[in-house]
C-alpha cells in the first residue's frame, strides 16, 4: 500500500500514513487531538485545518490523504486549546443555598416536660 508524508504545523510533527487515511486519523497517529464534536461526520466543522501552501481550509475528518501534505492546525481546532491567562480578576461568590442543614436530636419526654398530649419523644432543633 502506498504511503504519504504528512507534516503538522506548528507542532513540526511528521509521519507516514497510508493512502486514503483521513487527516483526522493522521493527526491522531501524530498524537494531536482535534475537536471532533460530531464524531467525524463532517457536520460540526470543528476539525477545520489549513493545507499548505495555499491555505485552503478542509475538514480533517473528511479530507483523505492522496499526496504528501503540510497541514496547519489552528488553535481552535485542537481539543485542548492552549490559552494564556493574561489577566485574572478576583471574583467573590455569594452563597445563597436553597436548602440548609438543621441538626435535630430526639429528647425523650421527662416528668417535668411531659404533658398529657405528649407521650412520644419530641424533636428539638439545635441550630
Ligand atoms: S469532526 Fe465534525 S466536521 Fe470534522
Amino acid at each position: 500500500m502506498k504511503h504519504f508524508q504528512v507534516t503538522f504545523k506548528p507542532d513540526g510533527k511528521r509521519l507516514s500514513v497510508h493512502a486514503g487515511a483521513t487527516l483526522l486519523e493522521a493527526a491522531s497517529q501524530a498524537g494531536i487531538i482535534l475537536n471532533t464534536v460530531c464524531g467525524g461526520k463532517g457536520i460540526c466543522k470543528k476539525c477545520t485545518v489549513r493545507l499548505e501552501p495555499d491555505g485552503r481550509k478542509v475538514l480533517a475528518c473528511q479530507h483523505h490523504v492522496t499526496s504528501d501534505l503540510t497541514v496547519t492546525i489552528p488553535p481552535e481546532s485542537r481539543f485542548f486549546e492552549q490559552k494564556i491567562l493574561a489577566r485574572a480578576s478576583k471574583a467573590t461568590l455569594e452563597s445563597n443555598p436553597i436548602f440548609t442543614q438543621n441538626i435535630a436530636q430526639a429528647i425523650p419526654p421527662s416528668q417535668s416536660w411531659a404533658s398529657p398530649s405528649t407521650s412520644a419523644p419530641q424533636l428539638w432543633l439545635l441550630n
